[in-house]
């Protein structure tokens, strides 16, 4: 089968579109006909290296691990899915080396769930990781409920757009920030104040209608905007950081809790999220398609960190 494959850490220009043999499946797993797969930072962060120390790579790795797909085959055991069923997931191999930018991938059956009825399978690859962490954070971290006040930076980013809409339908009064040209985009969303981070200071604005400080603070950008973003928690709320690890110090300072996220493949809460698609209570980021053998292009622009919505790879026509 047709995989990008990269063989050592390095930028992007070591994914290589490669003929390799198809997975194999075992007890408890799902083999999949990969029609979309989406591109996530972590993605570009696996192969630059970042993680080197902490997981473990089976090289040459296959990157990817957001999957929309039909069942091709189901191991032993396997009682929720059969051959031809539309499913999708976030499927994370360990050792990394089976991912989803390929002509068929692997799923362990508790991390996959039925693709939404109303969704095309380009639409259902933008979904899992994204919603998955969003859903993590606000809920299982944050244990957010109705009438708190929240921060969701980055709106216009994958997991920001489903933040946003998930603390809103929760009864949260939501801020969010992105840059000009998505101001309306972000708002779309539900978030009741959208903040330009290019014109105007978040914390001040905070300040200004929330001076006790804010229940809850999603952060991914990092940086000094992680640093910034414990002045806006209020003493004893949550800043749940999902590119920068917490920093002790500075959360005893601001007396808050700071998390790091560790998004976690769940088919159940997949498919949970998937009702509320089809009920229509969650509105898809924007997606931008691009061709399997792009892979390289997809990641170099999601590097810059401003890419709006997703970007879905094509692994049916590469
Ligand atoms: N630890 C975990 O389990 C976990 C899970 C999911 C994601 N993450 C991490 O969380 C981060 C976000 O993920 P994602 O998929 O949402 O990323 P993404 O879709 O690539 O986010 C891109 C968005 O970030 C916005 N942005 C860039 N700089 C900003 C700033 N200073 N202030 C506000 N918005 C800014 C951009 O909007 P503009 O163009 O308007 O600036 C762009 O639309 C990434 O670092 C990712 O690796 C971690």
């Amino acid at each position: 089968m047709q995989a990008i494959i990269y063989a050592n850490y390095g930028g992007p220009e070591v994914l290589e579109l490669r003929e390799i043999d198809p997975p194999k499946v075992s007890d408890g797993e799902v083999l999949i006909d990969v029609h979309y797969t989406s591109v996530n930072p972590i993605d570009w962060k696996l192969r630059e290296g970042l993680y080197a120390s902490i997981l473990k790579f089976d090289f040459p790795v296959v990157p990817g691990w957001d999957v929309a797909g039909v069942v091709k085959e189901t191991g032993a055991s396997v009682s929720k899915f059969a051959p031809g069923d539309r499913v999708y997931g976030m499927t994370v191999s360990d050792p990394l080396g089976i991912g989803t930018y390929a002509e068929q991938t692997l799923g362990r059956e508790d991390v996959l769930a039925l693709a939404p009825q109303n969704l095309s399978l380009r639409e259902a690859a933008a979904v899992p990781l994204v919603a998955t962490s969003a859903h993590d954070s606000l809920f299982r971290l944050g244990k957010l409920h109705a009438g708190q006040r929240v921060l969701i930076q980055q709106g216009a980013g994958g997991v920001g757009s489903m933040a946003i809409q998930l603390a809103k339908a929760a009864g949260a009064f939501v801020y969010s920030t992105c840059s000009t040209r998505n101001l309306e985009y972000v708002a779309s969303f539900g978030a009741d104040r959208v903040i330009d981070y290019t014109a105007e200071d978040f914390v001040e604005v905070i300040a200004a209608t929330d001076p006790d400080g804010l229940d809850f603070v999603l952060d991914g950008v990092g940086g000094e905007t992680f640093r910034k973003s414990h002045q806006v928690v209020k003493p004893g709320g949550i800043l749940v950081t999902m590119g920068d690890f917490p920093d002790e110090t500075m959360a005893k300072e601001h007396e808050i809790r700071s998390i790091f996220l560790d998004a976690t493949a769940n088919g159940m809460l997949l498919a949970e999220l998937t009702a509320k698609i089809e009920r229509g209570e969650i509105a898809l980021p924007e997606i931008t398609e691009l061709p399997l053998s792009e892979a390289a292009e997809a990641q170099r622009r999601s590097q810059t960190g401003h890419v709006r919505g997703k970007i879905v790879l094509n692994c049916g026509e590469i």
